[in-house]
């Protein structure tokens, strides 16, 4: 993997990315909402954290974060969010242009929305190549043609001539990985990245993906509804709702032995180890909207040990080992996911 500005300092840190405080405002046609509340982790070098929790919990706009990909008129970003020394939740547009893709790069769950319908998909990749690292024409699709080899595409040479409209899903798939790794990046945001392709491909591509970063020393951040691949491919593991973290931890004792009650009830939807990967059962009730939210802790209207102190503020504080949103952690005995 090459080396960025200041390799020594992120070592000493042992953190690829430290996020602080991140708050995001989204402005849409009723005015302005607040859609993350002080969001705070960090990824360490070489490791897989996964990130999970219900649809609108925050995860994709947690990722869009990192990389600035709001549309800058309609979002408003606050907190720190450190990585090689700069804070990118300030940084220039021009900085951003140099990390994005080639520091840090994203894979989203539809690639169609990433790769761009009139260019072929070698000349895509190419071009990511030229961009940062400033070689020849003829080189950049050279290594465009290895990194579509990487990703097991059987005719690189061929598939490099070709729209994206031609190729399956699973193909536009592979070259949206060829893209996101054919730099090293230090780090990678995989946002549901199979969710849109056929589920007997699914578990295919996440294993060519998790390779691929582990072979050029990627960090992932994996977003997944899917709590079997967590506990197959993960390190640790952070659960949003209602857009905080309520719960943060090594993915084995979070699954084992979960400590907020939210964490505990997707933990359930895991009925056995020999269950096939799938997605989350439903929790009662709903989550609420950013516009109504709840005093205290978000998860009061379903929480079934609610009590009176809990309509006050809750902090992400350490309980049996992980950090936890609920002053109650220590009291109740929750359990987890079947063994
Ligand atoms: N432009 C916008 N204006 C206002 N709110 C928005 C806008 N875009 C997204 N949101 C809201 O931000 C919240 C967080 O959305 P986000 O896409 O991060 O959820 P998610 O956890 O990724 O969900 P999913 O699992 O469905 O992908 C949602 O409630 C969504 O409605
Ligand atoms: S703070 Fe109260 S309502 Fe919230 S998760 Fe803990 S026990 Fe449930
Ligand atoms: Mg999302």
């Amino acid at each position: 993997m090459s080396a960025m500005a200041a390799p020594a300092e992120a070592a000493a840190s042992n953190r690829i990315l430290e996020i602080r405080d991140l708050n995001l405002s989204l402005r849409d046609d009723h005015g302005w909402v607040q859609v993350l509340n002080d969001v705070s982790f960090s990824v360490r070098p070489n490791e897989i954290l996964g990130m999970v929790g219900e649809s609108g919990s925050g995860k994709s706009m947690t990722a869009l974060s990192i990389l600035r990909l709001h549309a800058k008129r309609d979002a408003q970003l606050s907190g720190q969010i450190q990585f090689d020394g700069h804070n990118l939740a300030t940084a220039s547009e021009g900085r951003m242009r140099r990390i994005r893709g080639r520091h840090v790069s994203m894979i989203f769950q539809e690639p169609m929305s990433a790769l761009d319908p009139v260019f072929t998909v070698g000349e895509q990749i190419a071009e990511t190549v030229r961009r940062h690292f400033g070689v020849s024409r003829k080189e950049a699709f050279e290594r465009a043609v290895a990194a579509l080899d990487s990703v097991g595409i059987a005719s690189p040479r061929t598939c490099a001539g070709l729209y994206p409209m031609a190729l399956s899903g699973g193909m536009r798939q592979r070259v949206m990985i060829a893209m996101a790794l054919v730099c090293e990046p230090k780090l990678l945001l995989a946002d549901e990245p199979t969710t849109a392709l056929d589920v007997t491909i699914q578990a295919q591509i996440m294993d060519l993906l998790l390779e691929l970063a582990q072979k050029t020393g990627t960090s992932v951040l994996l977003i997944t509804h899917d709590l079997g691949l967590v506990a197959e491919t993960c390190d640790r593991v952070i659960t949003m709702y209602a857009g905080q973290i309520v719960e943060e931890g090594r993915v084995r004792d979070v699954i084992s032995n979960p400590q907020h009650p939210y964490t505990a009830g997707l933990m359930r939807s895991i009925p056995d180890a020999h269950r096939p990967r799938g997605g989350l059962s439903s929790i009662a009730g709903r989550v609420p909207s950013f516009r109504n939210m709840p005093e205290g802790c978000r998860f009061r209207p379903r929480c079934e040990f609610v009590e009176a102190a809990c309509s006050q503020t809750q902090r992400l504080t350490e309980t049996g080992g992980h950090l936890v949103r609920c002053h109650r952690a220590r009291q109740l005995s929750l359990e987890g996911a079947p063994a």
